[in-house]
């Protein structure tokens, strides 16, 4: 091979298959062969394609839910030892937890009625419960004024206000019928508030007469 005027030239001798005008055809090709594997050569492969490196795809590996011999009860998802819990989560079936004593709802909340108790269930139930019970529980909120088929219950009839504190928990907590659970929107602690506040707004709206002291009496009849 000589080099004339910044070219490759053919040599006297040399294979003429190798050579295109002067430029060694092997490079060219064995570039165009690469371009065309690089670009994925999506529609002249075959499927499934040809698997030059098997990569990860073929590994032994585990899945969820499928058998595997490797253990003595076959099972590839692993069950807890008996007796974990969870790191940061403690649980327990307790009545505060649950709102449940042994099979019955509770009847009162194990949480006492302070008035702090009772400020932060009304920011709550302002919160989660107002969009459809509205700011009275009577059920006449925002949603069911757009979505008149979806209707909530009047939380301060006599039905709802003989409910144990444990079956409005599970309420908030299960849900029930058309009505969404709230057990991850809000924690425990938050239902037991809601349900204080609600009781308010209950003896709220059963207040008659009978309940404005003597001395205020007289005042209220004449703004009526
Ligand atoms: C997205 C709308 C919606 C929200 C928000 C909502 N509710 Fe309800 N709720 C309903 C509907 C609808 C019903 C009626 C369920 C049925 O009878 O199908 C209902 C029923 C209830 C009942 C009575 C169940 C019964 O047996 O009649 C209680 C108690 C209740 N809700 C409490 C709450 C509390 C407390 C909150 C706030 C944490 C809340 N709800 C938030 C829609 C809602």
């Amino acid at each position: 091979m000589n080099r004339i005027s910044g070219q490759w030239s053919v040599a006297s001798g040399q294979s003429p298959m190798l050579w295109i005008s002067g430029y060694c055809a092997l490079p060219i090709a064995l570039i165009v062969i690469a371009l065309v594997f690089l670009s994925g050569c999506s529609n002249i492969q075959r499927d499934p394609p040809v698997q030059v490196w098997d990569d990860m795809k073929w590994e032994p590996k585990f899945k969820p839910q499928m058998e595997n011999d490797l253990f003595a009860d076959h099972r590839d998802s692993r069950v807890p030892p008996e007796g974990t819990v969870a790191r940061d989560q403690p649980y327990e079936d307790t009545v505060y937890n649950t709102g449940m004593e042994g099979e019955y709802y509770v009847g009162k909340s194990p949480v006492p009625m302070t008035l702090e108790e009772i400020k932060k269930g009304q920011a709550k139930f302002g919160t989660y419960c107002t969009p459809c019970h509205d700011r009275e529980g009577t059920g006449q909120g925002i949603v069911p004024l757009h979505v008149p088929s979806w209707q909530p219950s009047n939380l301060t009839e006599d039905r709802v206000v003989q409910f144990a504190d444990g079956e409005i928990f599970n309420v908030i907590t299960n849900g029930r019928r058309t009505m969404p659970a709230y057990k991850y929107q809000l924690s425990v602690e938050d239902r037991w508030a809601i349900i204080s506040y609600l009781r308010v707004l209950q003896r709220a709206a059963h207040g008659s007469m009978a309940d404005v002291p003597e001395d205020q009496k007289a005042g209220l009849s004449k703004m009526n």
